[in-house]
């Protein structure tokens, strides 16, 4: 990814929507201060583009933003056009670690994890320590503070593989997930992360709000981070056949970026203490194949083939089917997806145009 001086204008343009949508809370919150761990990666860099951009355009007291990041999964370059920003405040650092920091808070964002499968088979226990103990730390420091809301993003997969009845899936199912399989580092540190983050909210009253994101992608999502949009951008960017790493017959349902913003954004602004919310598109359910199909047609100029990965627990515990029940988050957030996948897979076909040079 090259190094952008100044906000892509996709992102820009993103950044205007989730504006656009949220006008009312955001207009609320001007002064405030923030920690937001995770801010290089593909979600977190989205809440310091938003501030940054209601700092500069919607605020007449600027809000102040402290980035917590180790940088094992981001990139600095994602953030680069923030470096001279005065009021977002990047700090290399583990929030494993004890943090120290000094200053008031009244929003904290915990998106640091490694959210990659690939990668989070290569980090197990650093995933489970930035899901469980990073989380930990956080919720301890805003225990000090007199904290107005606390988001801690969970993920989909809490429900492993849903049995056909239970999808599209809602909040209450209780999933179906292997406690000791090659994806257990992620699914079963964030089902102990909500139980940790929950209970900060009973024992404490801390106002914690829980999100569980299905497959967003967008600008941003790098193209080596492995995941299968990225991956399938990849190889059709660089004239090789998309390889479809499956029998292609698994289904997903993606959710753009700035949508995915949106539903995180209300549900921090909310005052659901204590609640859990899914986020996601619940639009389309599509298969793997025709999702490369597709990929293969925006880009032109190439065809796809099944592989084997090289990855020898590529598949293991991979879920069949992964679909949102919103009705909770339409219902108490007034949260609904706008972009449609072919829309947002164009979006961000112009970001990696853009990013990389192609
Ligand atoms: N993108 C999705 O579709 C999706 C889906 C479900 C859940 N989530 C969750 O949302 C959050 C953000 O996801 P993302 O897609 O932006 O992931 P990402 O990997 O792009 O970004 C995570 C960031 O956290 C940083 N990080 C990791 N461990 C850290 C530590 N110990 N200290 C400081 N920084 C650390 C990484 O360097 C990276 O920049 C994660 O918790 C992820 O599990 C994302």
């Amino acid at each position: 990814m090259k190094n952008m001086l100044k906000m892509s204008p996709i992102i820009r343009e993103d950044i205007e929507n989730v504006y656009e949508a949220l006008k009312d809370q955001l207009g609320k919150i001007g002064g405030s201060s923030w920690l937001i761990s995770g801010g290089a990666g593909f979600l977190g860099s989205y809440f310091l583009d938003l501030l940054s951009f209601c700092n500069e355009r919607v605020f007449d007291r600027p809000c102040r933003v402290i980035c917590l990041e180790n940088f094992i999964s981001g990139t600095p370059a994602r953030i680069q056009h923030l470096k001279d920003d005065k009021y977002i405040h990047v700090i290399k650092a583990d929030i494993v670690k004890p943090l120290q920091l000094t200053g008031p808070f009244d929003y904290i964002i915990h998106a640091a994890s490694i959210a990659s499968p690939t990668f989070y088979r290569k980090y197990p226990l650093e995933t489970i320590e930035a899901n469980v103990l990073g989380l930990k730390n956080l919720l301890d420091l805003g225990r000090t503070r007199s904290l107005k809301s606390f988001l801690y993003f969970s993920t989909s997969e809490v429900y492993g593989d849903p049995s056909p009845g239970n999808i599209p899936t809602p909040e209450h199912y209780n999933g179906n997930v292997s406690c000791i399989g090659p994806r257990a580092c992620y699914d079963e540190s964030k089902r102990l992360g909500e139980t940790l983050a929950v209970n900060y909210y009973r024992q404490y009253g801390l106002p914690v709000k829980i999100v569980r994101p299905f497959n967003v992608y967008g600008p941003g999502l790098k193209l080596d981070d492995k995941r299968v949009i990225p991956d399938f951008f990849s190889d059709a960017l660089m004239r090789k056949k998309i390889a479809i790493l499956s029998s292609g017959r698994d289904t997903r349902s993606f959710c753009y970026v700035s949508d995915a913003i949106t539903g995180f954004m209300a549900a921090l602004l909310s005052q659901y203490d204590g609640e859990v919310f899914n986020v996601g598109n619940d639009e389309l359910e599509i298969d793997i194949k025709s999702l490369a199909l597709l990929i293969a047609g925006l880009v032109g100029e190439t065809a796809v083939e099944f592989k084997r990965s090289t990855e020898a627990d590529y598949l293991t515990d991979n879920p069949r089917r992964r679909c949102p029940d919103l009705s909770k988050a339409r219902a108490l957030l007034n949260y609904g997806p706008a972009v449609s996948l072919e829309s947002g897979l164009k979006r961000t076909l112009t970001w990696y145009k853009e990013a990389y040079g192609f």
